[in-house]
């Protein structure tokens, strides 16, 4: 299974937006990961509509929107139009999961949902099924730039186990400390989509960084 590789904008410079995009747009990246944050779910306000907008039409890759945002299912529409073709929200923040992730299918976007680092994979064990993809957070959401909490190897894995013992392709993304570092570990865990921000962005030549992210060969072992 190759990888794949969603460098954050979050940690881009938004003084030279175009320049990062573009930048993207010519490295081996697959997705671009949209963090968007609303100061109440987390402790942080990030951007929104007018960057996305902004950016839409430059993009030659996938825009993987991560809604760290309370009641997101009232925005599901505004995010597809602004270009979205991912949604992930998360579990925390959905008292009708089900529903909003037909929400977001109904849209045509790919329907995620994303795991803050307490809670439980038996929390979806129902929606496996629906989902495309499924975001296990490895840092507690709303900054960039935290230290990888390493426990989240142990769900990664069980997640992995639950996806191939019920036949099920959804993309298994971890988001939050990745670099070079613990890519490996956290390929061979049974992950299949790699976020990283402040890796890539800070790394001498970011192009080069992510072509090692998406370089590493590492079979599922499940550790
Ligand atoms: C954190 C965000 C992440 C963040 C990752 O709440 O969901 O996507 O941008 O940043 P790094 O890779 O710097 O931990
Ligand atoms: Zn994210």
């Amino acid at each position: 299974m190759k990888h794949l590789i969603a460098p954050s904008l979050l940690a881009a410079d938004f003084c030279k937006l175009a320049v990062e995009v573009e930048m993207l747009n010519g490295s081996e990246a697959d997705w671009i990961h949209i963090d968007i944050m609303d100061g109440q779910f987390v402790p942080n306000i990030s951007y929104g509509f007018p960057v996305l907008d902004a950016i839409k039409g430059l993009v030659t890759k996938p825009l993987d929107v991560h809604l760290m945002i309370l009641e997101p299912q009232h925005y599901i529409k505004r995010f597809r139009a602004s270009g979205a073709a991912s949604i992930t929200v998360h579990v925390e923040t959905c008292v009708h999961l089900h529903s909003t992730l037909q929400q977001i299918k109904e849209t045509g976007a790919k329907a995620g949902v994303a795991l803050n680092p307490h809670t439980p994979i038996s929390e979806i064990e129902h929606v496996l099924d629906d989902v495309d993809l499924i975001l296990i957070m490895s840092v507690n959401p709303g900054f960039g730039g935290q230290k990888f909490i390493y426990r989240s190897l142990h769900k990664i894995a069980e997640l992995r186990t639950h996806l191939i013992t019920r036949n099920l392709s959804a993309h298994i993304q971890v988001d939050g400390g990745v670099g070079l570092h613990n890519a490996e570990r956290i390929l061979q865990a049974g992950a299949d989509v790699l976020v990283a921000g402040s890796a890539i962005f800070k790394a001498d030549a970011p192009t080069d960084y992510i072509h090692r992210l998406k370089s590493l060969g590492a079979d599922t072992i499940l550790i």
